[in-house]
């Protein structure tokens, strides 16, 4: 009989943002995956205040680690490895992980892994289940796991979240080219930020994918970004600016009508269109990507990928490509979490990309802008 090789358990931390995350990963397989949300905190902000995030990741950090652990029934002997985010995020928000990761690496002597968020974003879609039983038998068919892990590069990972909308080309695990982003608000930025207008609350993505599905996406044609510009980049404050004329034309009409003001219909249609308006300049964009690149595969992640619709634009248009979609397999895995930052530590770990020298620890540091594709 074979002996199967048994992947190393790898323990990372995400504190990029307002959300405290840790979890367990084995290679590909995500064992436990926590997140100490903060968003009840920051709702009366509309927003994520830095300083405030930085007290609420001290006070989650260490319980959540605890917690990781205690669920996965593990030891910190048990890890052969420590990743955590050093950037994209906040600056106090990430130093708070990383302090962390660094004790945890100091004191249990484990290797220690630095991540990029966005990479953890580009391959969350890679995430899978743990099917593995308590006597260590596999649920799934050794066939199924096989199909599952084949995988054609080079991928184009579309990540769009609160923070980025990003094209990267992964032309193979560690190696990436930024191909197109934002250069102003991201798609989850552009849809909160007209969700307020409408009294959505924070963050309001969720709200308008409910909405939308009551709305006429219709009613209102929002414009088409940058199509006269050839690459591959996108703009979402036009789409806000837009939004916000229309909802001032709309609570004017509604007050001339004698309203207090805008009725609920009105309301699920500016989400339709708003939503559709955004979409359609992602779909718009990617589509260019696929004409132009050779492309074989499109993964999808960031906590807009929680949005069907989405999804489903994207899987629609992969199709007619006739190349394959992923997405990640739980809205958990789209929003900030730290399981995805465990996968593309198992990778690092994988090839050796770690820093064991106290010394070369030291130097680590937050890098808040730090952008996919370069080094750190
Ligand atoms: O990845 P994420 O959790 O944090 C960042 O790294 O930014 O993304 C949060 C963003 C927010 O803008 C939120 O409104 C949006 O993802 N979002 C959604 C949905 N769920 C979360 N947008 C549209 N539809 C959703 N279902
Ligand atoms: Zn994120």
């Amino acid at each position: 009989m074979s002996k199967k090789k048994v992947e190393p358990i790898i323990l990372a931390i995400d504190t990029s943002c307002d959300d405290t995350a840790v979890s367990l990963v084995r290679g590909e397989i995500i064992l436990v995956n926590i997140v100490a949300s903060q968003v009840e905190l920051h709702k009366q902000y509309g927003g994520v205040f830095p300083t405030v995030a930085k007290q609420a990741h001290r006070e989650n950090i260490d319980p959540t680690v605890k917690l990781a652990l205690k669920r996965a029934g593990l030891k910190m002997k048990d890890i052969a490895a420590v990743a955590v985010t050093v950037g994209p995020g906040l600056a106090p928000s990430l130093e708070v992980g990383i302090n962390k990761a660094k004790d945890i690496a100091i004191e249990f002597k484990k290797p220690f892994i630095s991540v990029n968020h966005i990479e953890g974003h580009l391959l969350s879609p890679l995430a899978k289940r743990n099917t593995i039983t308590k006597n260590g038998d596999n649920k799934k068919k050794e066939k199924e796991v096989k199909k599952a892990l084949k995988t054609k590069f080079p991928i184009l990972g579309v990540v769009v979240s609160g923070g980025h909308t990003d094209f990267v080309l992964i032309k193979e695990y560690g190696k990436y080219e930024r191909i197109g982003f934002s250069i102003d608000d991201a798609a989850g930025e552009c849809l909160d930020k007209i969700g307020r207008m409408v009294y959505l609350g924070y963050p309001a993505g969720p709200v308008i994918e409910e909405f939308a599905k009551k709305g006429d996406e219709n009613r209102f044609k929002f414009p088409l970004p940058m199509t006269q510009v050839k690459d591959y980049n996108m703009s979402f404050s036009g789409l806000k600016t837009f939004a916000r004329n229309l909802v001032i034309k709309l609570k004017q009409e509604a007050i001339i009508e004698g309203k207090k003001g805008l009725d609920k219909q009105t309301v699920y249609d500016v989400c339709a269109s708003a939503q559709k308006g955004v979409f359609r300049h992602i779909l718009y964009k990617l589509e260019k990507v696929l004409e132009e690149e050779d492309v074989k595969e499109i993964w999808l992640g960031g906590g807009v990928a929680a949005n069907v619709t989405l999804r489903k634009i994207l899987r629609f248009k992969a199709n007619q490509y006739g190349i394959k979609f992923r997405a990640p397999y739980t809205n958990k895995l789209c929003s900030d979490n730290a399981a995805m930052i465990g996968l593309v530590g198992a990778k690092k770990f994988e090839r050796g990309e770690v820093i064991v020298k106290p010394g070369e620890l030291e130097k680590i540091d937050r890098n808040p802008r730090w952008r996919i594709g370069n080094l750190i």
